[in-house]
């Protein structure tokens, strides 16, 4: 096999009371992959925000992990994610060629390692070489990242609304203001609202995995990043989500309702940001498939 196109999901990580261990894959938006093999490793990136993305195989997620696994290739990243927007736009490549790498050179590695592997990629944006981003879009569905080890559920028709405002949050500074620890009445609710996700998720109850994406001390720090937050997160709530949290690391926020309230619940929070003099977009969306094969 000398050549590969794939698509590959957004992301959404932590789902509020899952910090650094949920993440579920979204129906959209989506990179497309186009990956040959050459001579050296070349990267192109075209698409949205594409003149932000470094170009240097050192510094880009799918670079770092080509040069992990060896693999000399020409890349062709389609950008459909948004940047720095806490939908796993760094996670998104990293992801994919793992994925790719691994059929396209008959690797051999499981699915986990692919998931490590894609984690070492996706630290040079982050700082961390936290997985509750390319797990998901590796796996799909719902994950539950511990240890070395990935849990996958697949929910099924939970709509999601992904707000993204026009405000650029960085992972690393993000990650750098949250406390070090938590009060034991604080772990104790986070834990207890993390349970209750994990079941809403295998029953497909949209109100409880609504409820259970509240989280104490994390969201509260990184929503002084977001303006609007609080306004835009009252206004899915009153227009019918069962849940509201950031993506990520943010700054954008995902609510959780019934497929057919999807456009009633985007429309609320793109108004709240615009009255907030912030701009946005929505993406109506749900939680979807891993990487997929369109071509080789
Ligand atoms: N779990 C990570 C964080 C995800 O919240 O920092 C970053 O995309």
């Amino acid at each position: 096999m000398d050549h590969l196109k794939i698509k590959v999901p957004a992301t959404s990580a932590n789902l509020g009371s899952g910090f650094d261990v949920f993440g579920i894959a979204l129906e959209t938006p989506f990179d497309i992959i186009d990956i040959e093999k050459s001579e050296k490793i070349e990267i192109i990136v075209q698409g949205r925000e594409s003149h932000f993305v470094p170009l240097d195989p050192k510094k880009n997620t799918a670079g770092i992990v080509a040069s992990l696994l060896k693999t000399p290739v020409k890349i062709t990243i389609s950008r459909g994610i948004p940047l720095s927007s806490g939908l796993g736009s760094s996670a998104a490549p990293a992801a994919g060629m793992a994925f790719a790498l691994n059929e396209m050179f008959a690797l051999g590695h499981t699915m986990e390692e692919l998931v490590q592997i894609a984690a070492q990629g996706e630290k040079s944006a982050s700082g961390t070489a936290h997985a509750d981003n390319v797990a998901p879009a590796i796996y799909g569905g719902f994950v539950i990242v511990h240890k070395d080890k990935i849990i996958s559920l697949r929910p099924e028709n939970v709509g999601i609304v992904a707000v993204h405002p026009d405000i650029i949050v960085s992972t690393r500074e993000a990650r750098e203001i949250l406390p070090k620890k938590l009060s034991l009445e604080d772990i104790s609710f986070n834990t207890g609202n993390a349970a209750s996700m994990v079941v809403g998720m295998m029953k497909n109850d949209i109100q409880l995995i609504g409820e259970s994406m509240e989280n104490r001390v994390i969201e509260e720090i990184r929503s002084t990043f977001i303006k609007g937050y609080a306004d835009v997160k009252k206004s899915a709530i009153s227009a019918g989500a069962s849940g509201v949290t950031i993506s990520g690391s943010g700054s954008t926020l995902i609510a959780v309702c019934r497929m057919d309230e999807r456009k009633r619940i985007a429309d609320a929070m793109m108004n709240a940001f615009t009255n907030n003099s912030v701009k946005s977009e929505a993406f109506i969306t749900t939680i979807g498939k891993g990487i997929e094969i369109i071509e080789g």
